[in-house]
């Protein structure tokens, strides 16, 4: 990067600490706006036999209800299988499944009558959870098949071979804004919608779809989402379609905030998941064979369940050769609400999956599981073709381990450990020391691509907009931050406005990490170009060479001269030099076979390590996090303070899945942790005392991203694996040399219990 300080803060940050950000709930509403609540299925799966609502309509406050029957065109959000209808119509097939909305003068009104509407059913045989539909073949898609090499030749002649399971549980967004959307009818039929989204085009092309309008009809902005986590990448359609379809019907303005339970209980999450596994290995613990059987809870619909099973499927190798294996991935249908991406996209649980392979490998064989883990690593010229056909080109995980396992003393703590835990009969302690590696793209090739567009305008001052969405992760700051260095502006040059269907058009989601490879790049683009314009108007008014023409720190070295960036930019105005542009960029070098499930989906891989040291009480199965160190991997890092906090908050997020974060559903499919009372997200108080956050120096992206960065927002998530396995080392300890603890995720306190009294039934507990 050209200029200023090299970690500038988030460009929101003073109005985040200030309470002055605008979220869409803090937009000012027109003076007929009406506000909206939705009206929710009470059972898990049945025939709706009567829904009558009129008696809704006449409550104080309301104005309007609709349900299936009033959507003016296509009542269905699903972007990909028309399984995900906006109000259930006939049927229903999960408790919390939207019937209807109202809309009232005040949102408590609304709210009360939501919960009002009485509704018969005919209830159906329910399908809860993986087991069932598996035992059913329940499946909401087509099973997906991946064989390379022999696995079934090759697994009889292992010298060891070792067969497990494992259960992976789901996990909520919990993002801090919960899912809003306001619509907003605008002259001749057409329709202005604020939505908390990671996803503007498809809320746009959804609200036209049920409204029976056309995409020039609609317009979707969003400045920002506190928060979205994969949870705003196809839900928010919902959300929108429903007020968008009370506001047709009204002709008023509609605000449809949901309440945070009734987000927790609608909206879909991680996916959980269940793992069959038999490996074969020889006895440095090298893996000669692996079959494996994936299976998830997809939910009622599809949604974006195909792609999130893909990925996990393209992430069972983790950072690991595997030459000979067969995986099966099952989508299971199930009678609960849908579930969608969440942060990894998969990919963490298909990598739980082989961390505990290796883990228990590693134990079977009384080796070190970093030895184990290392002796599987790719290899840098051999041994480095992924399961899917990928070759891996950028390999730096043995630099990342061997670095980080010295930087922690990962050798010394784990002798010391060993001493601590033979002296201490109620604490115990584990270690443990994980890889990550994640592929950088979208699965589907289509959605690597972007747009930007930027204005000069005279006084030399930028705008500047992209198709990327800002949840946090500090997008809008980055893409910036390229805009400045092309033009040798300081930051505070330029201004990042909402993202917005009108400026640019047709975008992917802002997901998958790769908003800032892919934003950043056409934003690039876009200013190149005004600078060449800049340039070429230079050389003809100054008479000198383009080489003459500098760039730096707000000025213009033009020749001998220097002129500030505004007074050459209002003298290209007054010459008539266009000073707008769009710029737009696909990612090069990836193409993917569905079908035959091979090809270089990923444009990269981003790395990293983390080591992380855990108490566990035997007597209450509490764990507490004493330390973590973590050493990843960004590429040249675009902004150091906003990747260090991606890092920070990933692994957080991570470390919640994998021991607080329970959801649980009762016997009849009734959600009963749907809200933050029963539902336990981290807080401050879980971050460790020992901290060590570094990023990965000296290895630039080998791929031309841009300025050699890398993606960010997900890997971290999966340094967390390190957490789950140091409780597992822990409660191995309580048992021989040799036994495998039997640990579910998320390992919170009963579970923990669990797989310790079923290690030693005599110990303490
Ligand atoms: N960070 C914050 N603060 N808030 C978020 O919602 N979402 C994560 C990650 N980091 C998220 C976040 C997810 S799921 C993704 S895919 C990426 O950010 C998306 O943004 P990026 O493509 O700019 O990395
Ligand atoms: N990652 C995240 N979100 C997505 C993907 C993906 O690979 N594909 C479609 N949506
Ligand atoms: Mo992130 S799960 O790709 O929105």
């Amino acid at each position: 990067m050209a200029t200023g300080d090299p970690a500038p803060r988030h460009d929101s940050a003073h109005l985040h600490v200030s309470g002055r950000a605008l979220y869409a709930d803090d937009i000012p509403l027109p003076a007929n706006a009406l506000h909206a609540a939705f009206g929710l299925s009470s059972i898990a799966h049945g025939r709706i036999r009567e829904m009558d609502l009129a008696p809704l309509r006449r409550l104080p406050g309301v104005v309007a209800v609709a349900a299936a029957g009033d959507v003016p065109g296509v009542n269905n959000y699903s972007s990909t299988h028309h399984d995900d209808p906006i109000f259930a119509q006939g049927v229903v097939q999960y408790a919390g499944q939207p019937l209807f909305a109202v809309a009232a003068n005040s949102y408590a009104a609304a709210r009360k009558a939501a919960r009002s509407g009485r509704i018969e059913y005919e209830p159906l045989p329910a399908i809860l959870d993986i087991r069932a539909a598996l035992a059913a073949h329940s499946y909401v898609l087509p099973s997906a098949h991946l064989v390379r090499g022999r696995p079934h030749e090759m697994l009889p002649q292992a010298a060891r071979r070792l067969r497990g399971s494992l259960c992976i549980g789901g996990q909520d967004h919990f993002y801090l804004e919960g899912q809003i959307a306001i619509a907003l009818p605008q002259e001749d039929g057409t329709i202005l919608v604020h939505s908390s989204t990671q996803h503007p085009t498809e809320v746009q092309q959804i609200v036209a779809r049920a409204l029976g309008k056309r995409s020039n009809d609609v317009t979707v902005q969003c400045r920002r989402m506190g928060g979205g986590f994969g949870g705003k990448e196809t839900q928010p359609a919902l959300i929108a379609a429903a007020a968008a379809v009370l506001s047709y019907s009204t002709g008023r303005p509609i605000k449809l905030r949901v309440d945070r339970d009734d987000d927790m209980l609608m909206t879909g999450k991680r996916h959980d998941f269940l793992a069959d596994y038999e490996v074969g290995f020889d006895t440095e613990g090298r893996v000669s064979a692996l079959t494996l059987m994936l299976a998830s809870r997809c939910g009622y619909s599809a949604d974006l369940s195909g792609p999130v099973n893909d990925r996990a499927l393209m992430h069972i190798d983790n950072a690991y050769y595997l030459e000979h294996v067969e995986v099966v991935s099952h989508r299971c249908k199930t009678h609960t609400v849908s579930n969608t991406a969440f942060r990894g996209f998969g990919g963490p649980q298909g990598m739980m999956v082989i961390e505990q392979i290796l883990d228990e490998i590693a134990r079977t064989l009384r080796l070190d599981p970093l030895d184990v883990r290392g002796a599987n690593f790719y290899g840098v010229d051999s041994r480095n073709v992924t399961h899917y056909g990928q070759i891996v080109e950028d390999n730096v995980i043995h630099k990342i381990v061997d670095e980080l396992a010295g930087s922690s003393c990962y050798r010394e703590r784990r002798r010391a450990l060993a001493a601590w835990n033979a002296g201490n009969p109620v604490i115990k302690r584990g270690l443990a020391l994980t890889p990550v590696k994640f592929g950088i793209s979208f699965t589907a090739t289509m959605f690597n691509q972007a747009g930007a567009l930027l204005h000069v305008y005279s006084d030399g001052t930028v705008l500047l907009n992209h198709g990327g969405t800002e949840m946090g992760q500090g997008l809008f700051t980055k893409v910036a931050q390229v805009v400045a260095a092309e033009l040798g502006l300081p930051l505070s040059a330029i201004r990042v406005s909402a993202t917005d269907t009108s400026k640019v058009p047709n975008t992917s989601a802002s997901a998958a990490s790769a908003s800032s490879d892919l934003n950043g790049k056409a934003a690039q683009v876009a200013a190149q170009n005004i600078r060449q314009r800049l340039v070429r108007y230079a050389c003809e008014a100054y008479e000198v060479e383009a080489h003459e023409v500098r760039f730096h720190d707000g000025l213009v070295a033009v020749g001998e001269r220097e002129i500030s960036f505004a007074e050459l930019v209002g003298r290209a105005y007054q010459a008539r030099v266009s000073l707008s542009s769009t710029g737009f960029y696909k990612t090069p070098k990836i193409e993917w076979n569905k079908e035959t499930m091979r090809g270089r989906p990923f444009f990269y891989f981003a790395y990293g390590a983390a080591v992380s040291e855990v108490a566990i009480d035997t007597l209450t199965g509490e764990t507490q996090l004493l330390r973590v160190d973590i050493l990843h991997d960004v590429g040249t890092t675009l902004n150091s303070a906003i990747d260090l906090g991606q890092i920070e908050g990933g692994f957080l997020q991570g470390v919640g899945w994998l021991t607080s974060e329970e959801l649980w559903w009762n016997a009849l499919g009734e959600l009963q942790t749907h809200a933050p009372s029963t539902y336990k997200i981290p807080t401050a108080r879980d971050w460790p005392k020992q901290v060590s956050v570094r990023l990965l120096e000296g290895e630039p992206n080998r791929q031309d991203t841009i300025y050699r960065s890398k993606a960010v927002g997900e890997p971290p998530l999966m340094l967390a694996l390190s957490v789950f396995h140091a409780i597992r080392d822990a409660i191995a300890s309580l048992g021989p040399e040799g036994t495998l603890p039997d640990l579910a995720a998320p390992a919170t306190p009963e579970t923990v219990l669990r797989a310790m009294r079923a290690l030693s039934p005599t110990a303490p507990a």
